[in-house]
């Protein structure tokens, strides 16, 4: 897939890091150097020509996200520096003020930290329970499970669409629906599913989703919270200062602007924003379906040819995204990781911030591979290559 858009490519490294971050095409980087080297200039506070211009280019970047993700209305967009931002302003913005003792929020213990650790931080202070929907043998999330979990006291139900260490794509558009019957709060983690697959907050019943430009071949430091216009408006920003207020008076009167603009205090990160717009254009005009189809394929064909190499331990072999983790029997990963490195491959080793997935798993730390658009099946024959090559991994390290 177009793999001469993306520039780093040159270097011959083979990059499966992807789900920790995306390699960036031209056309985003492009964007970026546009806007500091023809308009540089700050949003909503200027009244000449390059400020007006930031200001349309930056609201543009609103709307193509609220047309990505099929949101009512642009104003129900909030920019933000990620996931972990757009999380942890939802939890302590919103959740905080209708949750009370005794009430139950549902996660699972395959959670990123960011979904994991707000929760624990905002229940130690409230005092609700936060309890598991529990994994299945592949240690997925089926519905049966999610219904059963549910009980009178759920308020919120939590949940990445894709996890990051099995990436099973979760039931997102089935719990959605459960929690509009019985009137729970669903919030989705969308940072390893946005970039990769179709998401629809209308049709999905979502009434909070958190993503990360960076994700999605958008540059670091930005992304988004997309929340339905009545919780937004019941959400309390996390920073106050400029840009976000109308008017504040020695006599301590203030008032703050209205959603999303209220969210977004001082100078935003404007050439993140508009990089992440490209990279959304980007993403348009290859297509979600291809790219997700490409991907899963390069995964079943990696699962495939590992089958070849022996002493390999695969954790997550049913799941069906571009989302590979696995070990070499009685090897640590970093280990793994530090060999493969050595032939110019990219994989993450380590916990990969699921710390509490190791009770499901029996694994601390695992190698995880994710795969996106520029990479080949070429590349996963020389990940096989070199992973037979295993007896070699301690005579490699330097
Ligand atoms: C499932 C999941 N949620 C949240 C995050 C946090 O994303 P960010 O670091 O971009 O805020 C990650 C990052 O790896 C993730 O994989």
């Amino acid at each position: 897939m177009r793999l001469e858009d993306f520039p780093i490519l040159k270097n011959n490294i083979i990059y499966f890091d992807n789900g920790a971050t995306t390699f960036k095409p031209q056309k985003v980087i492009d964007k970026i150097n546009e806007y500091y080297k023809e308009y540089t200039s700050n949003a909503h506070r200027g009244d000449y020509d390059y400020s007006l211009k930031v200001d349309t280019e930056y609201e543009n970047v609103r709307v193509k996200i609220k047309d990505f993700i099929n949101a009512k209305q642009k104003e129900e967009i909030v920019f933000t520096s990620g996931t972990t931002h757009s999380l942890n302003q939802v939890i302590f913005g919103y959740c905080s003020k209708i949750l009370k003792e005794g009430d139950e929020v549902l996660i699972s213990k395959a959670e990123h930290a960011s979904n994991v650790l707000p929760w624990m931080i905002l229940s130690e202070k409230i005092g609700f329970n936060i309890k598991y929907i529990p994994l299945d043998s592949n240690y997925e999330i089926n519905i049966e499970d999610v219904k059963k979990s549910i009980t009178d006291k759920t308020k919120i139900i939590s949940l990445a669409h894709v996890s990051n260490v099995i990436g099973d794509i979760r039931p997102i558009k089935e719990i959605g629906s459960i929690c509009k019957e019985r009137n729970i709060l669903f919030i989705v983690d969308a940072a390893q599913s946005i970039g990769h697959l179709k998401i629809d907050v209308e049709d999905m019943n979502i009434d909070f989703l958190a993503a990360s430009a960076h994700k999605m071949l958008g540059p670091t430091g930005t992304g988004f919270l997309y929340g339905k216009m009545d919780y937004l408006k019941e959400t309390d920003p996390l920073m106050y200062g400029g840009g976000m207020n109308s008017y504040f008076e020695s006599d301590f009167t203030y008032e703050l602007k209205n959603v999303p603009l209220k969210f977004e205090a001082g100078t935003q990160n404007i050439a993140g924003v508009l990089g992440m717009g490209a990279a959304i254009d980007y993403l348009k005009e290859i297509g979600l379906d291809k790219i997700h189809e490409y991907e899963y394929e390069l995964k079943k064909y990696a699962v495939s040819k590992l089958k070849e190499v022996p002493n390999i331990i695969i954790y997550n072999e049913k799941s069906k995204s571009g989302c590979l983790t696995f070990n070499i029997d009685k090897v640590f990963s970093q280990d793994t990781a530090v060999f493969l490195n050595n032939y110019n491959i990219c994989v993450r080793s380590g916990n990969h911030c699921a710390k509490i997935l190791k009770d499901e798993i029996g694994a601390t730390n695992t190698c995880r591979a994710i795969f996106y658009l520029y990479n080949t099946k070429e590349e996963i024959d020389k990940f096989v290559e070199v992973l037979k090559m295993q007896d070699k991994i301690y005579d490699n390290i330097v």
